[in-house]
């Protein structure tokens, strides 16, 4: 990623300094690359050639309005899990024919929402849901389209908590019992399956799994052709992989290509929905070193962003790299453990690192535009960070910092 690199032995954001933002904004502070999403999600969408193909960006990665602004402008696709996700593609311009609705607890009235804005497709996870959609849609006098998730039994090898193609997880439907889904699918008056789809993970380091998960999907469709049931799309889901530290990802192309050769046929068209491939090198945390703490076991500098920030260290033990703003020689050279504020043992971003600090001394997290700020809390009354875009040398404050009236303003006391 050209997005964040040193100018002058500063760290810029594109042409922006680091430094001056900090100033000017505050930390904690996310700062996105417009040019690194754009590069990214156009990366997809050259990949798949002449294929017929959607690009569904998944919108729970990095949901800020001005990110979903850039991409749809872009002609980006949008894989939502939410009507609040819905309202936000809405709001930041997104077409919602291009929208394709994941997860597995729709609400009747996510479901209506979805089915008066006409999105492209629900991705549907169980018979019960099939069965609400067709009476929502039966309501409405509208016709739903659907795609049935499989489970299509591959190990994604990534961390537990994000592999999501194995048989004995919470999504999908088993591949082998997803004919039978199709059939009484296609028994519903309002119901019009138009595709299949599966997201076997995600942070994928191969494509080996993604291409094992598609011939299953395909060999499900000829079954499916078999029984006179003709869909019009397959939808790979997200997962591909990111460079956080020596992780050696495939390339975009490489991974379209391949998918786009095992379908070998032009007439299907190819949804992805990728989140993290597109995000998670377009940002950074940005946070300032508050005290130095070395004690006789270990160093803790102690840095005003915290696990409510960026909580995947905390959860997932997710590596991340820190690197110092404005490097120096003349601060204290030691091995720290990066640890924000929060009353939590787990509240770290980083540890053993090896830097020369000073108090004051401004750090960036690197790759932290993925599962960044949308996953980030109040915990400890603590107001979320600013976010900032920024693009060639120009800046915009893309979601001011909360203020304290933003978190507890709508509070009721109890009256007696
Ligand atoms: N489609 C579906 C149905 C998904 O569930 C997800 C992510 C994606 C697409 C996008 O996956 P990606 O391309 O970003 O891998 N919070 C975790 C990641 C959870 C992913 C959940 N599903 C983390 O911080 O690593």
């Amino acid at each position: 990623s050209t997005a964040f690199g040193y100018q002058n032995n500063r760290l810029h954001a594109e042409n922006v300094s680091l430094s001056e933002l900090a100033k000017t904004y505050g930390t904690p502070l996310y700062v996105y690359s417009r040019s690194e999403f754009e590069q990214r999600w156009k990366a997809f969408d050259d990949a798949f050639g002449s294929q017929p193909h959607l690009v569904c960006y998944a919108v729970k990665t990095n949901s800020n309005l001005a990110v979903l602004n850039v991409l749809a402008r872009m002609g980006s696709g949008f894989d939502i899990v939410s009507q609040g996700e819905l309202e936000r593609v809405l709001r930041a311009g997104g077409d919602p024919d291009k929208v394709v609705f994941s997860g597995v607890a729709k609400q009747s009235s996510e479901i209506r929402r979805a089915l008066e804005v006409g999105i492209r497709c629900f991705n549907i996870e169980s018979h019960a849901e099939l069965d609400r959609i067709q009476k929502v849609a039966q309501e409405m006098d509208k016709i739903a389209n659907i795609s049935i998730r499989v489970n299509p039994d591959v190990d994604a090898q990534t961390h537990p908590y994000i592999s999501t193609g194995l048989k004995d997880n919470k999504f999908g439907v088993d591949i082998l019992k997803a004919p039978e889904l199709y059939e009484d699918a296609c028994a519903c008056s309002h119901v019009n399956p138009i595709g299949i789809d599966c997201h076997i993970g995600s942070q994928l380091t191969q494509i080996t799994p993604f291409v094992d998960a598609l011939k299953r999907v395909l060999a499900l469709k000829d079954t499916l052709a078999e029984l006179g049931i003709d869909l019009h799309h397959v939808d790979l889901g997200g997962g591909l992989g990111i460079q956080y530290t020596d992780e050696t990802p495939p390339e975009i192309s490489d991974y379209i290509q391949a998918l786009v050769k095992e379908l070998n046929d032009p007439s299907i068209e190819i949804i992805v929905e990728p989140g993290r491939a597109i995000a998670g090198n377009a940002g950074i945390l940005l946070t300032e070193v508050e005290y130095l703490k070395p004690t006789d076991h270990k160093n803790f500098a102690i840095i005003d962003a915290a696990m409510n920030d960026l909580i995947r260290p905390a959860l997932y033990q997710a590596y991340q790299e820190i690197i110092p703003v404005e490097p120096r020689e003349d601060g204290l050279d030691a091995e720290w453990d990066l640890v924000g504020p929060v009353c939590e043992t787990g509240d770290f971003l980083g540890k053993n690192r090896r830097m020369n600090l000073k108090a004051g001394d401004l750090l960036a997290v690197r790759s932290a535009g993925a599962y960044g700020f949308t996953m980030s809390s109040n915990y400890n009354t603590r107001p979320r960070a600013a976010e900032v875009m920024v693009q060639g040398d120009q800046s915009w404050l893309i979601r001011p910092r909360e203020t304290y009236e933003d978190l507890m303003g709508s509070e009721l006391l109890i009256k007696d």
